[in-house]
């Protein structure tokens, strides 16, 4: 692949969506920053450790997409529809508008209030994990990760249980990017209907908890002003979109690949079953080796950069990407390895710097109970079909499997 650019090669194929880290590994020797296209449209993929973090921290990449120099539906197909709250939207704006939205929202997500879900989440695992006592097989994506991400995340921002069910059916076209290939217009369509009856509802919820305000999020965040007032109807609806969505999907889908990675690795599993001590730095390692992000949003070069000697012009789409960020060979010791015991993790897979991840302490939580009980609870648990046959979404910014069966009590 030359530096002065070339296609994605095969990214949304099956083979690399499956595996993407050989690739990863080949882009980071052989070119850490360079130029490609994504469904036409030129970004600049950076994949070394050093240099991924500078894009996340460094205030010369910027987000405001009024900056970018094609609109947002052409730069990232998997934002089809967005483009209507970016610019009251957290994730695409800078300073000093996102030191306002993210000091809003940090006053309300705060760590007691975090704390305070833990027994909501542990009745929430408990009672999933019940109803698999009596099962020879079950889909562990499907059954366990996304009834948890779902209902956490319903519970904190206070949608009524009867009105859940509609959520993944909305959210799951909004994420998904289905490469040049698949973006059809009728993709697009699917995504705006989707976008739209989710703003719907968020508005209507927004309408009705101004008028009885109850202990929730949503609540808190309507309540909540600083010395610029409170945040308006559109920065609430994108506010509560963008929880919603980034706090399901990601935790959804850190659940399957993490339960994953550990029935690929019985002895690092059998190693927590004895030492439930490590878990919170197992998961720390989990994100870094099998994350749920593997490409942060879009970030454009407000000046022109250097970055690893190559010169990225004014105005560039740049894609960091985290997940080979986080197996950089230069960085974390045998990459490739998953090691629960790894005594720091500096891992990148909750972002780095003003975007660094909002709902990092709560997606900890959320996975620390939900894989300590299952592996608690289920010492013979294996893995019910062959690692080839299970299939993945197909997007290369986000990485989430489409199932795991897996038999709990082991195939016997
Ligand atoms: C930002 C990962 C769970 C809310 C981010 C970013 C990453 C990330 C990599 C930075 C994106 C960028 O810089 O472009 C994850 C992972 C999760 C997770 C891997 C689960 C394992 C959650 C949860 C919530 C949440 C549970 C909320 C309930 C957010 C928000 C931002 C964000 C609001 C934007 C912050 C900003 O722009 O200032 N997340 N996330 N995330 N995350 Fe998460």
């Amino acid at each position: 692949m030359s530096q002065s650019g070339s296609a994605l090669p095969g990214f949304y194929s099956r083979e690399f969506v499956s595996d993407p880290y050989a690739a990863y590994d080949y882009l980071r020797r052989t070119g850490p920053v360079r130029r490609v296209y994504r469904a036409g449209v030129p970004v600049w993929l950076v994949t070394s450790y050093d240099e991924v973090r500078l894009v996340l921290t460094d205030a010369r990449f910027v987000k405001e997409p009024a900056r970018w120099p094609v609109p947002i539906e052409e730069a990232d197909p998997g934002l089809g529809g967005l483009n209507r709250f970016v610019g009251k939207h957290l994730l695409y704006s800078d300073p000093p508008r996102h030191t306002r939205l993210r000091r809003l929202v940090s006053a309300t997500f705060t760590p007691r209030r975090v704390a305070g879900y833990e027994p909501m989440i542990r009745t929430v695992v408990d009672e999933l994990l019940k109803q698999f006592d009596a099962c020879d097989e079950i889909d562990l994506v499907g059954r366990f990760a996304v009834p948890i991400g779902t209902t956490v995340i319903c519970e904190m921002l206070g949608i009524p249980a009867a009105e859940r069910k509609d959520f993944r059916r909305w959210s799951l076209p909004l994420v998904s990017d289905h490469g040049p290939a698949r973006s059809t217009e009728e993709l697009a369509a699917g995504r705006r209907a989707a976008l739209d009856q989710l703003s719907e509802y968020l508005g209507a919820l927004i309408r009705h908890k101004r008028a009885r305000p109850t202990s929730d999020l949503l609540s808190a965040l309507i309540e909540a002003r600083d010395g610029d007032g409170r945040l308006s109807e559109p920065e609430l609806i994108a506010m509560a979109l963008l929880l919603l969505i980034a706090g399901h999907e990601t935790t959804v889908n850190f659940i399957g690949n993490a339960t994953l990675a550990l029935l690929d690795h019985p002895d690092q599993a059998e190693l927590l079953r004895r030492r439930p001590d490590l878990l919170p730095g197992a998961i720390e390692e989990l994100v870094r080796y099998e994350g749920s992000v593997m490409i942060c949003s879009l970030r454009v070069t407000g000046e022109p950069v250097e970055l690893a000697g190559v010169l990225i012009p004014e105005g560039e789409l740049v894609m960091a990407v985290v997940a080979a960020a986080d197996r950089d060979p230069d960085r974390f010791a045998d990459p490739q390895r998953l090691d629960v015991t790894r005594p720091s993790v500096p891992h990148l897979g909750f972002g780095a710097g003003i975007h660094y991840c909002v709902g990092a302490p709560l997606a900890r939580l959320q996975s620390r109970i939900a894989i300590g009980e299952l592996l608690r609870r289920y010492p013979r648990m294996e893995p019910a079909v062959p690692r080839h046959e299970l299939t993945w979404h197909p997007s290369i910014t986000l990485r989430g499997l489409n199932s795991l069966p897996v038999a709990p009590h082991g195939l016997g």
